[in-house]
């Protein structure tokens, strides 16, 4: 064969050669196939060991009916029947070890994220009861006469908590 031939034959055996040799350095000894078999077998066995460790956020409104039954029935029972307890009080993580409580958001922020009214005809977020922030009784936390865990009835009257 001729040299223009060889001469790029040879580059593809040295690039071939440097993929082999940063493969056995660079891929560490426990990755392979494990347990699960071929097609989703494939990782590092130490891997595992660390996913383990990862701290698990979010543990869903069945976990807090465990302690908090008479919120968890309260809200059930509510229009906000739909809405997650940590999406409001954010991720429980190992509560309550830690942290011991819980965040409670008194502020307006918290409700306006999903009720300030959006005019989008057909989107799932139009269909939430909207009000317009600046007109519905902007001086007032909302918590003052809407119970987060019952906002229908608007019973509740009483004086701003910090
Ligand atoms: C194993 C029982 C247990 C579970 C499960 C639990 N809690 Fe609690 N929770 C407690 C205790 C005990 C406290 C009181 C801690 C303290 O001294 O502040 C508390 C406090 C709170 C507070 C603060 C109340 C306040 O008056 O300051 C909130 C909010 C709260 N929990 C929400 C939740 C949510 C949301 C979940 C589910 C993700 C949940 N809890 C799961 C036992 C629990
Ligand atoms: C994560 C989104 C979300 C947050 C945060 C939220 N809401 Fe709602 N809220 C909803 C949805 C969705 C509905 C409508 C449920 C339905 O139509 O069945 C609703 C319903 C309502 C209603 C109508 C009455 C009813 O029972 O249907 C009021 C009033 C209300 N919420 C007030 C509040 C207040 C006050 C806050 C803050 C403490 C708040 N909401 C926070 C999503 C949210
Ligand atoms: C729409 C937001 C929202 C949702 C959803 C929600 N909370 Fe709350 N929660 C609040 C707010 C705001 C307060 C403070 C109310 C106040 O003091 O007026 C509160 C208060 C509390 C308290 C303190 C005691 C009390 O009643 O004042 C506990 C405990 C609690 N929530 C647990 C829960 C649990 C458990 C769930 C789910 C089953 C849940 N919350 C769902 C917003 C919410
Ligand atoms: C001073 C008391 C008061 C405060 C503060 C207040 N509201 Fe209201 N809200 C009412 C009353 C009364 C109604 C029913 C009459 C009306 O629509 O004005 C209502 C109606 C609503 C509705 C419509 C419910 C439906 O079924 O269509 C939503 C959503 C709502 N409020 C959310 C909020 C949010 C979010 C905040 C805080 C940003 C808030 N409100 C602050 C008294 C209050």
């Amino acid at each position: 064969m001729k040299n223009h031939v060889w001469r790029p034959l040879y580059i593809v055996i040295v690039i071939v050669g440097v993929i082999l040799l940063a493969r056995t350095l660079l891929v560490p000894e426990d990755f392979g196939i494990h347990e699960r078999g071929y097609m989703y077998g494939w990782h590092r066995k130490s891997n595992e060991a660390e996913w383990k460790k990862v701290r698990v956020k979010y543990k869903t409104a069945k976990v807090c009916a465990e302690c908090h039954v008479d919120e968890y029935n309260y809200i059930k029972a509510s229009g906000h029947a739909s809405i997650s307890c940590e999406n409001c009080h954010g991720p429980a993580y190992d509560h309550p070890q830690d942290p011991v409580g819980l965040t409670i958001d008194r502020s307006r922020a918290l409700c306006i994220r999903c009720h300030s009214f959006m005019p989008y005809k057909g989107n799932i977020r139009s269909s939430i009861p909207g009000i317009d922030p600046e007109k519905h009784y902007p001086q007032a936390q909302c918590v003052m006469c809407h119970i987060p865990h019952n906002p229908k009835p608007m019973n509740q009257k009483r004086e701003a908590k910090s």
